[in-house]
Order: structure tokens, then C-alpha cells, then sequence
């Protein structure tokens, strides 16, 4: 069992360690970590922010650990080498098309999320982000008109083979949990949505028992906030799942607790926080690693097949929380480093 592990940059590394910390405790047999470099501290190193040797590392292991990447000091940079397209390459090099982004209340926290307790207690939900096409990897550009006014430009598409088999992930994802499904669009304006729209509810004559409902996307961002108990699983495109997943975190505490999975066809995946690099944070000690400590427990359950272990570390995670282990994101004062001992004592 091999782990490539990324940190990335900012507050990558802190949490990160505390992530690797956690799955050494296991002493898990055979289990080996081999680190690799990606973002901004890639790219100071080596010239790219997805080196060779880090695509090499990825492609022979069984799943990565990724931390975060981000890095202002690379914000002027051509775009192919800035920090973010390390995780743009990883995820569609590696054909890692399904992006499942869990939120729900930890006990103890139905107080600390921006929602009303009894809002908030009622959150159990997935979301399933496609990951390999959209507005993300369309054709883009700039350029300055003959009137020389600058225009930008991204162009936003989806073939149906890529909608069909989020769908499925989706009613997959539905099928394990409870059987409800919204597909979220934008298809009274977007034609992208309206192909979206035709193909899941195509793909749902395959799921008889999954209830389907379809939401545009700004109805969607207001009914997570109004009533976000109705949701099982969200089933969307790239930029919107984005968008919503960061939206979905603060309704259960924290960007700092939401984990990922980013699967391909079969067990490979690579898993991380939906957070990003936090350079208002990084260096300190003030990064909640949850989220990075249940993307740990994601890779053991769905790439190496450890269910039993991956139900450990998230049950060590809600007994940190529920026995008020908090860092700064949740009001408490828990540093990086002591909410990683927590964990670990906890295991
Ligand atoms: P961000 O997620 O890094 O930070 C947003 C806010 O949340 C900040 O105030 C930050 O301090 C806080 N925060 C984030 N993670 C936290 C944690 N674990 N504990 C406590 N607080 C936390 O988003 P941003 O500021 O918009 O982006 C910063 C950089 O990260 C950018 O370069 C962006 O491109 C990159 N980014 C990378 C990823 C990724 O690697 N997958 C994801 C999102 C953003
Ligand atoms: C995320 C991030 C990335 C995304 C960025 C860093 C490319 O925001 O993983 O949610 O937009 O997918
Ligand atoms: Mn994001």
C-alpha cells in the first residue's frame, strides 16, 4: 500500500502532518508514504508546480494525500504555472472525474455553525462535484478588441459521456444513503445545463428507487442556507459544486472540517480538504487539520479498502470535537499540532 503524499503550500504542510501522524498511529502493515512536490513550493524547486517526478510518484501509488496549493507570490505568473494547476493537472491527468464532498454536524457543533441549531442539526449531505470538464478546462483566453477594450474568456461545455458518468456517481452515492438525488444546474440559461439536465434524467431510468430532483443553482445556494435538511446528495458540474461545497462548510461549522475524495474509475483516488492553501493563516498554528485527518479516513475506506480503520479516525475526530477540542475556525483555541494529538490520543 503506497500513499504519495503532497503538502503543497501555505498551510498545506501543517495540516497535512498532522494527517500523516494520524495514519502512522495505525501502524497499518505494509502501508509506505512517499512525499512528492506540488504548488508554488514545486514550482520555486523545480521549475513547474506538477513536476514530472510528482505525476511519476501519483501514477505508482495506490492514492495521494493532498494538502493544499496557493500561493500569492505566484499570482502573476503565465497560468500553467501557477501553484493551483498542480491539483487542475493532478485531477484531470489521473482522469479523477468524481469529486465527493461530505458535510454534516458534528455532535457539539449544532452551536457553532452560522445557522440556527435547529438548522443546522438537520445537515447529512454529499455533494458529488464533476471534476474533469466545465468552465475549469474549457478553451480560454484574453485579448484586447480593435477598440481596445480587454476581453477574457472561458468557455463552459460538457459532452454527455462526462455528464453520464457523474450521474451514475451520483445515483450511486444515493443508492448507499437515502435514495433522494438534486441535480443542480443552471439550465433556464446555460445550454451546458440543459444537455446536464437531458442526460441525468436519462441515467435515473437506471435508478428506479432514487427520488431525482433537478434545482438551479441559485435557488440551490439559498435553499442550503434555508433549509439544508432536504438535501441527500447534490449531484453537480465543477464550478458549481465548488461553490456550494465552500457554502455547504460554514453551514456545518467550518471549511476547516469538510474532507474529499476525488475518485477515478475503480479504487485509485486522491483525497484533501476542500480548503485551500490559507495564507492568512499559514505558519502559525492555527489551521484545523480535520479536514485533512478525514481525507485520510476517505483514502483508507474507498482506495485501500479499510473501512474498519477509516471509522476509527473519524470517531477519534467527533470525540476530539465533542470533548471541545476546537481551534480558532470554531471559536476554540486548539492549535494545529494539538488538535493532531487529540486525534491521535483519541485514536
Ligand atoms: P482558503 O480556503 O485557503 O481560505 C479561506 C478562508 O478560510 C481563510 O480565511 C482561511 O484562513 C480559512 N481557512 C481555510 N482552511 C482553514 C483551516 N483548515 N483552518 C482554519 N481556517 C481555514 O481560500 P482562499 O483564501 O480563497 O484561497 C487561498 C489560496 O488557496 C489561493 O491560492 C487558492 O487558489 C488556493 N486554494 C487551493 C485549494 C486546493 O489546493 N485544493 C482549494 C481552495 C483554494
Ligand atoms: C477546490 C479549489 C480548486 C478548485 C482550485 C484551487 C483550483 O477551490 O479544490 O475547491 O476550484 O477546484
Ligand atoms: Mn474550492
Amino acid at each position: 500500500m503506497r500513499i504519495a503524499v503532497f503538502a503543497g503550500d501555505g498551510i498545506g504542510p501543517e495540516v497535512t502532518e498532522q494527517a500523516v501522524r494520524v495514519l502512522e498511529k495505525l501502524d497499518l502493515p505494509g502501508l509506505e508514504l512517499v512525499e512528492g512536490d506540488v504548488g508554488g513550493a514545486a514550482y520555486y524547486k523545480h521549475g513547474h508546480p506538477l513536476p514530472q517526478q510528482t505525476l511519476d510518484i501519483a501514477r505508482s501509488s495506490d492514492a495521494i494525500l493532498f494538502g493544499s496549493v496557493g500561493d500569492f507570490s505566484c499570482d502573476n505568473l503565465e497560468r500553467h504555472l501557477r501553484p493551483e494547476q498542480a491539483i487542475l493537472g493532478l485531477r484531470k491527468e489521473l482522469g479523477l472525474f468524481a469529486n465527493l464532498r461530505p458535510a454534516r454536524v458534528f455532535p457539539g457543533l449544532e452551536d457553532l455553525t452560522t445557522l440556527r441549531r435547529e438548522v443546522a442539526q438537520t445537515i447529512d449531505l454529499l455533494i458529488v462535484r464533476e471534476l474533469n470538464g466545465d468552465v475549469y478546462f474549457g478553451e480560454k483566453g484574453m485579448r484586447t478588441l480593435e477598440d481596445g477594450r480587454r476581453q477574457g474568456w472561458d468557455l463552459m461545455s460538457y459532452a454527455e459521456d462526462e455528464v453520464r458518468r457523474i450521474a451514475h456517481s451520483g445515483f450511486k452515492a444515493a443508492m448507499t444513503r437515502g435514495r433522494k438525488l438534486t441535480s443542480v444546474d443552471k439550465a433556464n440559461v446555460l445550454e451546458t445545463s440543459q444537455l446536464w439536465r437531458d442526460v441525468v434524467i436519462e441515467v435515473s431510468a437506471e435508478y428506479p428507487e432514487v427520488e431525482l430532483s433537478h434545482m438551479y443553482v441559485d435557488n440551490a445556494a439559498m435553499q442550503l442556507v434555508k433549509n439544508p435538511g432536504q438535501f441527500d446528495v447534490i449531484v453537480t458540474g465543477n464550478l458549481f459544486g465548488d461553490i456550494l461545497s465552500d457554502q455547504a462548510s460554514m453551514c456545518v461549522g467550518s471549511i476547516g472540517l469538510l474532507a474529499s475524495a476525488s475518485l477515478a474509475e475503480g479504487s485509485f483516488g486522491l483525497y484533501e480538504p476542500i480548503h485551500g492553501s490559507a495564507p492568512d493563516i499559514a505558519g502559525k498554528d492555527l489551521a484545523n487539520p480535520m479536514a485533512t485527518i478525514l481525507s485520510a479516513a476517505m483514502l483508507l475506506r474507498h482506495s485501500l479498502g479499510l473501512e474498519a480503520e477509516a471509522a476509527r479516525i473519524e470517531a477519534a475526530v467527533a470525540k476530539a470535537l465533542a470533548d471541545g477540542i476546537k481551534g480558532g475556525d470554531l471559536g476554540g483555541s486548539a492549535g494545529t499540532r494539538e488538535i493532531g494529538d487529540a486525534v491521535v490520543e483519541r485514536l
